[in-house]
């Protein structure tokens, strides 16, 4: 089917208290790993990339080999953009055929944010694309960002409501509540609290970030309190890179490529239908609404 909209599917999602997982893809093979395993769970399905792996790559190879996945796949696929905060990256993903983007004012100061944020609301408005926004610092290592722990700030509630109300039509809201990207040292503290007070008062499917590493029992609380899209990167990458080391190790005589290949496209796959299994969205593709 043609790609689908992050709008219409995260909608779905959280009325059906699921979650979509959105998996920041690294290659060819990583994509077609992602979307194979939405396809044998009947999943619905994101593929975000990071700006770093955009410069790698270029728009249009990227727009190309997920739109041809997309197209031969019976789930909705969305195409999306993960953490920018360049307006010409953005408008380059949507002239490549992007279905959505993601501005990140994070680090601005409040009204700032707001004030960047409402540009590429207005960009992806007038393109018929979807945008996800950030408010509060998001913990960890993402692409070029790093944000210490001690530097993590909550998103605060009333300034929540007033972000979502000059952007009622974002596609989705990402708060910062206590996850945070990379692996996590220690116990995370998720601030359930904060989510269920922002979740009461702002009608939007919240991206939970910093999917990597939490449980079942962590994913079920978030899902069941609002959160409609869950990121995951830190995995995807570790499984990318192990299946290429762990096949090395076990026959390093093998110079054959394509037993590599299919080795990390194994590991990868496995780690996505392991995620959606614990999102609930399994058997969730002809309930989502894909636009
Ligand atoms: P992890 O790297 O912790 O999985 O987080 C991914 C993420 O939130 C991407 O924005």
């Amino acid at each position: 089917m043609a790609l689908g909209y992050l709008s219409a599917m995260l909608k779905s999602a959280q009325a059906g208290k699921y979650a979509i997982a959105a998996f920041n893809i690294i290659d060819y093979n990583s994509a077609r790993a992602v979307i194979d395993g939405a396809q044998e769970m009947n999943a619905p399905i994101i593929i975000q990339l990071s700006v770093k792996t955009i410069r790698l790559w270029g728009f249009k190879p990227i727009a190309s080999w997920v739109h041809a996945f997309a197209a031969d796949a019976d789930v909705p696929v969305a195409l999306h953009l993960d953490h920018c905060k360049d307006l010409d990256v953005i408008r380059g993903c949507i002239d490549a055929g992007w279905t959505s983007v993601m501005f990140d004012g994070s680090a601005l100061p409040f009204d700032e944010n707001v004030a960047r944020s409402l540009e590429a609301y207005e960009i992806a408005q007038a393109a018929g694309v979807g945008l996800e926004a950030e408010l509060g610092a998001i913990g960890g290592t993402e692409d070029d960002k790093f944000v210490a722990e001690d530097e993590a700030i909550l998103a605060d509630v009333d300034e929540c409501i007033a972000f979502c109300a000059a952007m009622p039509k974002l596609a989705t809201f990402a708060p910062a509540f206590g996850t945070a990207h990379g692996f996590y040292k220690g116990e995370p503290k998720i601030a359930y609290d904060r989510l269920e007070r922002i979740t009461a008062k702002v009608d939007i499917p919240i991206a939970l970030h910093g999917g990597t590493g939490l449980t079942e029992q962590q994913f079920e609380r978030c899902i069941q309190s609002g959160c409609a899209k869950v990121n995951i990167s830190t995995m995807h990458k570790q499984q990318f890179i192990d299946g290429f080391a762990d096949l090395r190790r076990k026959e390093p005589t093998n110079n054959e490529p394509i037993p590599y290949i299919a080795a990390q496209y194994d590991a990868m796959k496995s780690g996505v239908k392991q995620m959606i299994g614990l999102f609930g969205s399994d058997g969730k593709a002809s309930v989502t609404a894909a636009r």
